[in-house]
């Protein structure tokens, strides 16, 4: 794992729900919901990078099962302070980087939100491939991360030579911190993500893209 990545947003656990106040991102979030109530409904969950548990709780209006992971205890205490429906929602500590995770879940989907631009480009195969072991072919993956949106987006600082982009942002403890956070265009995710699933659907409105396709 990234230890800046992991530890910049450990330092900003409390704020981080502000991102959902932007007064005209409303609409856009709940396009994704609905999207995720459907195709989520009545499956097991395995939910990457959980943060907060702002898509938790949406998804657990319809998920059967949700174990929800994210790297970092600050958030992870967040998220468990949601109210969801009864028997519905676990949590754990898990690095999408290996996904270790608790035995005797049998999950058959995967959701991420904000959590694939923070994935580098090399690490694609690998965390993909640690998805597949866990939900299996056939099991359904949804993406749900952020597009680049004038006013709102923070530039670009620097592209490595594998195309990974940074942002320069300002931890809550003051320091300015180089955080990788990748704006991939629909077709390197096609092409990246049609080696291990079919039937790839994306789609964008004007603040989240959202890929959802069935593992092979
Ligand atoms: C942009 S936030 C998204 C939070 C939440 N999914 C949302 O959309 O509101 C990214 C989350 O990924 C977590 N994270 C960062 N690196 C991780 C890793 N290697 N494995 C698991 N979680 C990680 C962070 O702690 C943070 O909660």
């Amino acid at each position: 794992m990234s230890d800046v990545l992991a530890k910049y947003y450990a330092l900003c656990a409390a704020s981080f729900d502000q991102k959902y106040l932007q007064p005209d991102l409303d609409e856009d979030a709940d396009a994704v919901a609905e999207h995720l109530e459907t195709v989520l409904a009545n499956k097991s969950v395995l939910e990457l990078g959980c943060g907060s548990g702002f898509w938790t709780e949406t998804i657990a209006q319809t998920a059967s099962a949700i174990l929800a992971t994210d790297i970092n205890d600050e958030m992870l205490e967040l998220a468990q302070e949601r109210d969801y429906p009864d028997g519905v929602v676990e949590f754990a500590k898990a690095d999408w980087l290996s996904l270790d995770l608790p035995a005797g879940h049998q999950l058959n989907a995967c959701f991420g939100a904000g959590v694939w631009s923070h994935v580098k480009r090399e690490d694609y195969s690998k965390v993909l491939g640690n998805i597949r072991r866990v939900i299996g072919a056939g099991g359904v993956l949804i993406l749900v991360d952020d597009n680049t949106v004038e006013g709102f987006t923070r530039p670009v600082a620097r592209t490595d030579a594998e195309g990974n982009t940074y942002q320069i942002r300002e931890q809550a403890d003051g320091a300015r911190v180089e955080i990788l956070k990748n704006f991939p265009t629909d077709s390197y995710m096609k092409k990246k993500f049609s080696a291990i699933a079919r039937d790839i659907r994306l789609s964008r409105n004007e603040y989240f893209w959202m890929l959802t396709c069935v593992l092979k």
